[in-house]
């Protein structure tokens, strides 16, 4: 406890553990060994919050894409250790929902099998169980387990009519790529919602919010490739990938850095002045310590530590 508490509150021997745990994480890779607590969300929550946990990610993702309802086919990545938004989707009506994901994030069975029981109780979803309510017996449902998105949307040959995910893309080591491959196996007209974390995920939690953007490349690299903590691509390089090619998308921010509370998506011209300049003021606090790469982004793009993607492939698109 001692120890932890001199690492953490020391920068370089924060970033010297996490270059031993990402060493470790790769040997663990090389073994097969798949399991994470990333993504553990339902473990230790009482039954109640599990399912409002569920219901307000569905929720958000109708918000997020202006819709109705969900339809065809669904590609959900990095669900977690419960697969109840993906019935969710599937209540509303899409036909088939792929799960995916690189880990397999370690599960409670005795509360997985409380909230599948819950789920099945609700009207419409009944039917979507082929035996007993749990994940190996949903119906519509392919559970990519152990698959990496990158790989997933690369290889596939499946076309899909959404692709949703939540805290997700900031684990992947190249998420603008994974993204282009993901707006490929779109349908025309088919969409992209993904909400993305860009916190630092309590690496620095004793520093400054913004204290991972001054870590060089190279030894973030080296601290984060196998493990997948953040990947640090920011705002602006969603944005660069979105006006980079045939893609109709836009960006709202849902979180500012110093601010403890989510925002509801809006873009910079609609958050309260108010709560631009406490976050403007954060940055500027630490902008001269900042890597050379963030040094030159601009203050109000590093502000934004969390934000939504929405992309839609135009109907006359390939
Ligand atoms: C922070 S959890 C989010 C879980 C869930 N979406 C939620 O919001 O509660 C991140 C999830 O993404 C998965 N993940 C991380 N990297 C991935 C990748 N490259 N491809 C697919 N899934 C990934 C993790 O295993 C985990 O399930």
């Amino acid at each position: 406890m001692i120890l932890r508490k001199i690492i953490k509150n020391n920068i370089s021997l924060t970033c010297l553990w996490y270059i031993i745990d990402n060493w470790l994480a790769g040997k663990r890779l090389k073994n097969g060994d798949l399991k994470t607590t990333s993504g553990t969300r339902h473990s230790g929550m009482s039954l109640k919050n599990s399912i409002d946990y569920i219901d307000r990610v569905f929720k958000d993702y109708l918000l997020y894409g202006n819709l109705n309802s969900f339809s065809g086919n669904v590609a959900e990545i990095g669900p977690g250790d419960n697969l109840g938004v993906a019935l969710c989707i599937l209540a509303n009506g899409a036909e088939n929902v792929h799960a995916i994901d690189r880990w397999k994030p370690e599960r409670n069975n005795k509360e997985q099998e409380q909230i599948y029981k819950a789920l099945a109780l609700r009207k419409g979803f009944t039917n979507l169980f082929t035996g007993p309510p749990n994940e190996k017996n949903i119906k519509g449902l392919t559970y990519n387990s152990g698959v990496p998105a990158e790989i997933f949307f690369k290889e596939t040959n499946e076309k899909f009519d959404f692709i949703i995910s939540r805290a997700v893309l900031e684990h992947l080591f190249d998420p603008l790529d994974a993204l282009s491959y993901m707006f490929k196996t779109l349908n025309p007209g088919g969409m992209l919602i993904h909400r993305i974390d860009l916190r630092d995920h309590g690496m620095f939690s004793e520093h400054h919010p913004l204290t991972h953007l001054t870590i060089n490349d190279n030894t973030w690299k080296l601290m984060t490739n196998n493990s997948g903590r953040p990947n640090r691509v920011l705002v602006p390089d969603y944005q660069r990938w979105l006006t980079s090619s045939d893609i109709n998308g836009k960006i709202f921010i849902s979180r500012l850095v110093g601010l403890n509370e989510d925002l509801l998506p809006q873009r910079w011209d609609q958050i309260p002045q108010d709560l631009k300049d406490k976050a403007l003021t954060k940055v500027e606090a630490i902008k001269p310590k900042l890597s050379n790469r963030y040094r030159r982004m601009k203050d109000t793009d590093l502000a934004i530590t969390g934000c939504i993607l929405v992309a839609k492939k135009p109907f006359h698109s390939k």
